[in-house]
């Protein structure tokens, strides 16, 4: 069965859709930004005691924060409609209170998620993205004691496994079908998203 994209927007003149899957775009756009931010996190210690796996904590409910939003737009869902995406908001907030840790204060409200759909599609990768790499950091975590139901709940695998899941989810993305402009949009989406992560490391975590 074949599914026909769902078409963003196009230029009538000039069409420029990539031939690359949006997936592998924006991985290989951002790769060399993940791996900063992957060394500034793991620079920092944070699974080397539970007192330093706070700062981690603070940093994953700020960008859990940021993007709370797009988990209730409908555009969003309509586009992964054969999955269901699930903000993990919540499942930080609980880590922070099984540790008797407050939730951090903002001066700003969030905005991650209320960019237009193809920035929002981008923030959405990174976010989702980071779960995949969250079964190395659950190891990390189990290590010093805590687990899915204690600490680490935000890291736990989705009931369907993390690849079903991520393959799922690549799938949606790779439907869609953005051209010229709007490409650019998603890749700035995921930089923004990476960025406001760093911005987070940085306050929590150095
Ligand atoms: C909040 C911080 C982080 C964010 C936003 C993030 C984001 C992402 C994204 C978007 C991907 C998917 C890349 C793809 O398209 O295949 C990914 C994968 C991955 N991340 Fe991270 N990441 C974060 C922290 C970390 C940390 C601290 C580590 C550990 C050193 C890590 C290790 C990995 C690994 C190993 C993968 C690939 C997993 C696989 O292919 O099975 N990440 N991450």
């Amino acid at each position: 069965m074949s599914h026909d994209p769902a078409v963003l927007s196009a230029s009538p003149a000039i069409v420029l859709k990539s031939t690359r899957p949006l997936s592998d775009r924006l991985r290989a756009a951002t790769h060399n930004t993940h791996e900063g931010v992957d060394r500034s996190i793991m620079a920092a210690r944070p699974f080397e005691s539970v007192r330093s796996y706070r700062g981690f904590l603070c940093v994953q409910h700020g960008i859990h924060r940021e993007v709370s939003a797009l988990y209730t737009r409908a555009d969003l869902a309509a586009l992964f409609s054969d999955m269901s995406l699930h903000s993990r908001l919540n499942a930080v907030e609980q880590d922070l209170a099984d540790l008797g840790l407050a939730v951090p204060s903002y001066g700003t409200a969030p905005d991650g998620g209320v960019a237009a759909l193809p920035q929002a599609l981008g923030w959405l990768y990174v976010v989702e993205g980071s779960n995949l790499g969250a079964a190395f950091l659950l190891k990390y975590a189990k290590a010093m004691g805590l687990s899915e139901t204690h600490g680490a709940r935000h890291l736990a695998e989705p009931p369907q496994g993390r690849a079903r899941y991520w393959r799922a989810f690549k799938g949606g993305l790779d439907r869609i079908a953005l051209y010229g402009a709007d490409e650019q949009h998603a890749i700035a989406g995921a930089e923004a998203a990476f960025a406001h992560v760093r911005e987070l490391v940085a306050q929590h975590l150095t």
